[in-house]
C-alpha cells in the first residue's frame, strides 16, 4: 500500500544513491510541486541542491519576498532572482496572448540558465514534473488542451544545459504531492495554495503589459484572495484570481466622474482543471470585494463577476 511517509524513504534513499555528491539545481515557483520536489531532494542532498526563484513580476502581491522567507526558513538553500524589469522590457506593447506567454518562458529559460552557471559543477536538473504534467506534455504532440494555450511547466529549458533531469514526483498524483508535502512537515499554506499559472498575472492583464498594470491588478486579486480567505471560502474553491480588462467605462466617485477600467473576478470549482464551474460565492461576499476593490484600488471603478465555466470558456482569460 502507498504511504506517504514510505515514499518519502524510500524516495530519499533512492536520490541519495542515484546523486551521490552531485550538485543539483531546481528552479522554484512558489507552488505545490516545486517547493515538495526541492524539499525531498534537500532531505537527499542538503546544500548540494541549489534552488533559484525567479520575481518575473508577475507574482501576486508580495509573493516573492514572503516565499522567498518560507522558503529559507525550511533551510532550503535558495537564491533569490529580481528579473523584474528584464520580463516588463521584453513584454513591452505585446497583447497577444500567446507571444506573451512565449516571451515570459523565454525570458525565464535566459533568466535562468545565466543564474545556474553561477553554480559549478552542476549536473542535474530538479523538477517538480507530477503525473499529470506527463500526461498533458505527451497529448501537446497533438492533443487540444496543448494547442489551445501553450503550457509551460515541462521540458522548457534548453539542451546545450546539458543537465540530467531529476523528477522524484513524477508518479505522484497532486492530492499524493500533498500528501507527501504533508509528511515533509512543509507549511500548510504552501501545500494548500491554489494553482497559478506560469506566466502568472501576465495573462490575466488583457492587453499589453505595464509596471503600472500589474500593481494595479495585484491590489486587487490580493483583496480578493484575503477575502476568501477571511470568508472561509479559500479552500472551497480550486483557483481564483482576477482578470484586469482592457476596457473603461464611467463611474462616479464622490462629485467626480471616472473613467477607468473594469476587473472581472474569477473563481472556479474543479478537479484537474481540464472542466470547471463557476462558484457560486455567496453575494454579500461578492459585494463586500467589490467595494473593497473600488475604495480602495485607484484605476478600477467597475467589478464584474465571471459566471462562464469551462468548457466552453477557460478558466483564465488569455
Ligand atoms: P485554462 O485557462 O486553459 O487553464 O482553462 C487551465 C489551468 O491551466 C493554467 N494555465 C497555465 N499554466 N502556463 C501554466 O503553467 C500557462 O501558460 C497556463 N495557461 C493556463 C490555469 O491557470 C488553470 O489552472
Amino acid at each position: 500500500d502507498w504511504t506517504p511517509d514510505a515514499f518519502v524513504e524510500t524516495t530519499v534513499a533512492d536520490l541519495k544513491q542515484k546523486l551521490g555528491d552531485d550538485k543539483v539545481i531546481l528552479g522554484l515557483s512558489g507552488g505545490v510541486d516545486s517547493s515538495v520536489a526541492a524539499v525531498l531532494l534537500h532531505k537527499a542532498i542538503g546544500d548540494h541542491l541549489h534552488c533559484i526563484f525567479v520575481d518575473n513580476g508577475l507574482l501576486r502581491k508580495d509573493e516573492f519576498e514572503q516565499v522567498l522567507e518560507s522558503y529559507k526558513g525550511m533551510g532550503l538553500n535558495v537564491k533569490g532572482v529580481d528579473a523584474k524589469n528584464k520580463f516588463y522590457e521584453a513584454l513591452k506593447g505585446e497583447s497577444d496572448p500567446e507571444k506573451k506567454r512565449k516571451i515570459i518562458g523565454r525570458v525565464f529559460v535566459e533568466v535562468f540558465d545565466d543564474e545556474s552557471k553561477k553554480v559549478e559543477n552542476a549536473k542535474w536538473l530538479g523538477q517538480g514534473t507530477i503525473y499529470p504534467d506527463v500526461i498533458e506534455s505527451v497529448s501537446a504532440t497533438g492533443g487540444p488542451s496543448a494547442t489551445i494555450k501553450s503550457h509551460h511547466n515541462v521540458g522548457g529549458l534548453p539542451d546545450y544545459m546539458k543537465l540530467q533531469v531529476v523528477e522524484p514526483l513524477k508518479l505522484l498524483f497532486k492530492d499524493e504531492v500533498r500528501r507527501v508535502g504533508k509528511s515533509l512537515g512543509i507549511d500548510p499554506a504552501i501545500l494548500g495554495r491554489h494553482p497559478f499559472p506560469g506566466p502568472g498575472l501576465g495573462i490575466r492583464i488583457l492587453g499589453d503589459i505595464t509596471a503600472e498594470k500589474v500593481r494595479i491588478l495585484q491590489e486587487a486579486d490580493s483583496i480578493f484572495i484575503n477575502g476568501l480567505k477571511k470568508a472561509g471560502l479559500y479552500d472551497e474553491v480550486w483557483q481564483a484570481g482576477v482578470m484586469l480588462l482592457p476596457v473603461q467605462s464611467v463611474g462616479v466617485m464622490g462629485d467626480e466622474r471616472t473613467y477607468e477600467n473594469a476587473v472581472a473576478l474569477r473563481a472556479v470549482t474543479s478537479t484537474d482543471g481540464m472542466t470547471a464551474d463557476w462558484c457560486h460565492l455567496p453575494y454579500e461576499f461578492l459585494a463586500k470585494v467589490s467595494n473593497d476593490i473600488i475604495n480602495k484600488v485607484k484605476g478600477i471603478n467597475r467589478v464584474t463577476y465571471d459566471i462562464s465555466s469551462k468548457p466552453p470558456a477557460t478558466i483564465e482569460w488569455e
